[in-house]
């Protein structure tokens, strides 16, 4: 089949890249001249483990392209998915849904034959509808269906999960498009992974359903691990002995800093707006977002709290500041609510992170970036951990110890072992331990 992938971003690109490898030809598009050009000459924009060998692959044996211009690949295409970004709208949290409305204008513009528009953007219950009427109303001779197809990758393992999802979620009630979806994702099919049909619109709540609910997850056991602290309980042996329970799961109960990232915190605000809109409230979920919200500054004042309640002319060592690991991805990662509050306690700010400092460096004032962890911790009161990455899991403590000035570690991940932290002499502060 033939595929126009409009956005190339952490979704789009992975997407393209995997539906390339199943065998189809795509097109990857995006406006973004720089990133085409690229991708173009072999890079690849984000960091996303084993993404560059699947991309040059594909490249290499012509399953796979990239274009500034959809027309092309759009009036060629059997089925045009929308990858373009939905952020939260300035001001009132909403998806904003700019980019999918646009994207749907212009391919309305060039499609020909029968073509299957298929949003794969995280988008709101009914924005099927709206794109649908978009393109009727520039083309009302137009033979085309849309679709929704939401993704549940995770960056950082982004391609597993793509190949080996545990369904895949198709809206349609269309039986001309569901024949198409099915051939699309064949391989899968033949694997038998749940390819499950529901109505267009179920299909887009699904989505935020599935967000709220493990976003919901990660909140409960942070208040859990907040609890375990007042009462002298174990939040990971609390989250082993009830993730044990199948009907609970192990997944997400990892208590930490809050959530992140450029899916939880906007989709679960977006799916509180359109809930209240629809007159159900959501408290259960407006809750989480409160509480999360909150959960990121109040992990500064407990580094601040570590450091014996001050941390005026200190210097922190900051470990890890993409909202998580094995990602270059910084958006609403809780490095970019912790660090701030540091630094109006009045601490310098070193930090360094394998991936994301390029993006840090544009988005944080007055931090000083280096390159290795214990250049890092050189000198430094304080050294905080707040993403896990695997070259922090076993850090050189005896090498750690001597280059710090202080000895106050704040494990944000609970990577480290009290006990260990103890016999080397620190003063270790965890979550919920
Ligand atoms: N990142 C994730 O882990 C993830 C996972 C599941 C779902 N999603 C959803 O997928 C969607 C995309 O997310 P992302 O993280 O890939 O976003 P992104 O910001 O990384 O990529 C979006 C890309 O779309 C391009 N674009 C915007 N308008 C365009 C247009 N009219 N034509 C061509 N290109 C255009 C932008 O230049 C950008 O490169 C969002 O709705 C998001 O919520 C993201």
């Amino acid at each position: 089949m033939r595929v126009a992938m409009i956005g190339t971003g952490y979704v789009g690109l992975v997407s393209g890249a995997c539906f390339a490898d199943f065998g189809h030809h795509v097109t990857c598009v995006d406006k973004n001249e720089e990133k085409v050009a690229m991708l173009r000459a072999g890079g690849i924009p984000i960091y996303e483990p084993g993404l560059d060998l699947l991309v040059q692959r594909n490249v290499r044996e012509e399953r796979l392209d990239f274009a500034t211009d959809l027309s092309e690949a759009v009036k060629n295409a059997d089925v045009v998915f929308i990858a373009v970004g939905t952020p939260s709208r300035r001001g009132d949290g909403h998806a904003d849904l700019s980019y999918v409305y646009a994207a749907a204008e212009e391919i309305a513009s060039v499609m020909e034959g029968y073509t299957v528009i298929v949003n794969k953007s995280t988008v709101p219950v009914g924005t099927g509808d709206e794109v649908e009427r978009i393109i009727r109303e520039r083309r009302p001779d137009g033979d085309f269906s849309v679709v929704s197809n939401p993704e549940f990758l995770r960056e950082g393992a982004a391609i597993d999960d793509f190949k080996r999802p545990d369904r895949v979620v198709v809206g349609t009630e269309d039986d001309r498009a569901q024949t198409v979806m099915k051939e699309l994702y064949r391989p899968l099919y033949l694997n038998e992974t749940p390819l499950l049909f529901t109505g267009r619109r179920t299909s887009e709540l699904i989505k935020y359903a599935a967000n709220a609910f493990l976003a919901m997850k990660i909140t409960f056991i942070n208040e859990m691990a907040d609890l375990c602290e007042e009462v002298g309980a174990n939040v990971q042996e609390v989250a082993r002995g009830v993730g044990l329970d199948k009907r609970i799961g192990s997944k997400f109960l990892n208590a930490g800093p809050g959530y992140g990232g450029s899916c939880f915190p906007k989709d679960t605000l977006a799916l509180t707006k359109t809930a209240k809109e629809a007159g159900t409230p959501l408290k259960l979920v407006e809750t989480t977002v409160a509480v999360n919200d909150s959960r990121k500054r109040a992990m500064a004042d407990k580094v601040v709290k570590a450091m014996g309640g001050d941390a005026k002319g200190k210097t922190i060592a900051v470990l890890g500041l993409t909202f998580k690991p094995n990602t270059d991805d910084m958006r609403d990662a809780p490095s970019l609510d912790i660090i701030p509050a540091l630094q109006e306690a009045g601490a310098k700010i070193r930090a360094y992170d394998p991936a994301g400092i390029v993006e840090a460096e544009r988005l944080m004032k007055d931090v000083e970036f280096v390159s290795g962890p214990y250049l890092c911790a050189d000198g430094a009161d304080a050294l905080v951990i707040i993403t896990e990455w695997n070259e922090f899991r076993a850090l050189d403590l005896d090498r750690l110890s001597q280059s710090m000035k202080g000895k106050v570690v704040v494990d944000l991940r609970n990577i480290y072992r009290p006990d260990d932290m103890a016999e080397r002499g620190f003063d270790y502060t965890s979550v919920g331990r």
